[in-house]
């Protein structure tokens, strides 16, 4: 791979920034500077550094974000506060996108990346990637509803939703987990039931959970075994 190529997709910086810094002999390949951009490299094994520092070869990234109320699941919006807009810069110029959508209102666990093939394996219901929610409800919860959310409800459009667990924890709490993403699915699924949704969280992606940690509106980078983790199941 050309060394400028790599640098550019590790750093986000543009091609044409990256060969300034090759320029300037910013730039060194196993310890010896190099000067010109189609430098060839072998991005696994040698080791690259922009000013003295090392650079990995990992052209993807994968933040987890605990999502505030008041922001959009979107890289743009030209009304509403994007969820983008709590990313530091150097994420932002990477190229990251939100791995599926929490409303406006909802908070809790969100996945942005780069890598778009993770994206669409981590969302289509066909991975069973499964996704757990807290909800506090405006009117009482009930067996009935349980057995419901097991069945499936039909929502706009006439789509029968997928077979839900919901477990009560409260009379106006539950935990909600669901193996598809449909648009305003919970607050569908509930208003279904003549229920209404007060508040919304998620607090899991597949076997990932929300770090008691992570504050509202701070993100990071996952770790390899917390990625992994996303394709593992919760039970
Ligand atoms: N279901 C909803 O209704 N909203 C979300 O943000 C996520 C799931």
């Amino acid at each position: 791979m050309r060394i400028d190529k790599m640098l550019s997709e590790c750093t986000g910086e543009s091609r044409s920034d990256i060969k300034k810094l090759i320029k300037q002999g910013r730039v060194c390949v196993n310890g010896v500077p190099v000067r010109s951009p189609d430098t060839k490299i072998d991005e696994k094994r040698d080791n690259v550094t922009l000013d003295g520092r090392q650079v990995e070869y990992k052209p993807f990234i994968y933040i987890m974000l605990n999502k505030p109320e008041g922001y959009v699941s979107a890289t743009e919006d030209s009304r509403e506060p994007t969820v983008m807009e709590l990313m530091p810069d150097e994420y932002k110029k990477r190229g990251i996108f939100p791995a599926g959508r929490l409303d406006k209102y909802t908070t809790g666990l969100m996945i942005l990346t780069n890598d778009g093939q993770f994206a669409h394996e981590a969302l289509s219901p066909r991975s069973h990637v499964e996704k757990t929610y807290v909800v506090t409800l405006r009117d009482t919860l009930t067996a009935d509803d349980v057995a419901a959310f097991h069945e499936g409800i039909y929502i706009e459009g006439g789509y029968k939703t997928k077979s839900a667990v919901l477990e009560i924890t409260g009379s106006h709490n539950a935990r909600v987990t669901l193996r598809e993403g449909r648009y305003h699915q919970i607050k569908q699924m509930f208003g279904a039931r003549g229920n209404r949704v007060l508040t919304l969280k998620r607090i899991s992606f597949g076997g990932l959970l929300l770090p008691d940690d992570l504050k509202e509106g701070e993100s990071r980078e996952l770790t390899k075994e917390e990625l992994a983790l996303v394709f593992v199941k919760n039970d």
